[in-house]
């Protein structure tokens, strides 16, 4: 049997769990994890993101990665990049994305930064980590990056216009800030959506908890303007369904509602169970029992329902003292 020459390895493994950077002092506050109904939450900030950052978690975001590709044609981003030098990632999770830019710009230095140090230390040499809480004052300096990237931030952002204040400071004139976020609410053309239906609730419930903490789920028609008020040029926003399963019948879009409902089906618990029982004060137990619904609806192909995802991006103008927005 053959195997595929990969040249470095996954981002599964379990080195992900170690913390390999010159910040060693900091070392134990940062992967000081909390547990809570099975699942291992991010030490330094502790309680400020609402996701767990375990091992399942970070196979889903390896996964969801997977997808994102599909969705974009293979391509890691949209806007028109040349020869970047610096790139940051903000809330990288897993870091897949950042080792995969970093491949395909060896001659950029791509960074991220999270909460969580779990991301690899087998990685391109042009690639770095670092623990960072974005919500802080950024202390990367102005007119640095060549590209901002940010991916799946919902439920962590709380001040949107502050955020992409200081992301058009950190990018260099001509620079270009990227998203993919996307809604939790169930949209569908063709009712056949039951009108009991878990899943909606599921996602109606979602934007209600995050709504009350104060880190919404915007619709992403949103995200457009926010870029535009924070002064960017050049948006463009790119609306994308994701389907609840692999019910569409054209091939490619299959393939990716399959990728979508094993995204939702790996994560539903993670992205649930700390909202659900701290929030909304729900037992443990209880969200089982609605997930177990949920889940059922998930994978019904019957049901032609989808989520809406966006791809925005903007660029910073190259005289952007010219272009000041008033704040
Ligand atoms: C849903 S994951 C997305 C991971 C990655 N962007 C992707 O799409 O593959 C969100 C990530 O944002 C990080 N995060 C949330 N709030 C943060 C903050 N205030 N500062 C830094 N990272 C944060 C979380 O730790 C988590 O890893």
């Amino acid at each position: 049997m053959d195997a595929d020459d990969y040249e470095r390895d996954s981002t599964f493994g379990g080195d992900r769990a170690s913390l390999a950077s010159s910040s060693t002092s900091l070392q134990s506050e940062v992967t000081r994890y909390e547990f809570e109904h099975g699942r291992r939450y991010h030490g330094y900030q502790a309680g400020k993101y609402y996701f767990p950052n375990d091992e399942k978690e970070l196979n889903r975001i390896d996964i969801e990665h997977h997808n994102q590709r599909l969705q974009m044609n293979g391509a890691l981003h949209l806007c028109p990049l040349e020869d970047p030098i610096e790139i940051i990632d903000i809330g990288t999770g897993s870091g897949v994305w950042c080792i995969e830019m970093a491949e395909a710009y060896p001659g950029s230095q791509v960074l991220g930064i999270d909460l969580s140090p779990v991301q690899p230390s087998w990685v391109p040499p042009n690639c770095h980590f670092e623990v960072d809480d974005f919500e802080l004052d950024w202390t990367y300096g102005d007119d640095r990056f060549d590209m901002i990237n940010h991916r799946f931030l919902i439920g962590s952002i709380s001040n949107h216009s502050h955020f992409y204040k200081q992301a058009y400071a950190a990018l260099k004139p001509g620079g270009w800030l990227e998203l993919v976020e996307m809604e939790a609410l169930l949209y569908c053309d063709d009712d056949t959506v039951p009108p009991d239906s878990a899943l909606r609730k599921w996602g109606e419930l979602i934007h209600e908890v995050f709504g009350k903490m104060g880190r919404p789920f915007l619709p992403v028609e949103r995200y457009r303007e926010h870029l535009q008020d924070a002064g960017f040029e050049n948006v463009t926003f790119k609306m994308v369904k994701r389907p609840t399963c692999d019910w569409p019948k054209d091939r490619r879009i299959k393939e990716i509602g399959r990728f979508c409902a094993l995204n939702l089906l790996e994560g539903l618990e993670g992205f649930t169970m700390a909202p659900f029982t701290r929030v909304l004060g729900w037992r443990p137990e209880e969200v089982t029992v609605f997930l177990a619904r949920v889940r059922k609806e998930i994978i019904r192909r019957r049901i032609h329902g989808y989520m809406k995802s966006c791809v925005v991006y903007g660029q910073k103008p190259l005289q952007p003292q010219q272009q000041q927005p008033h704040h």
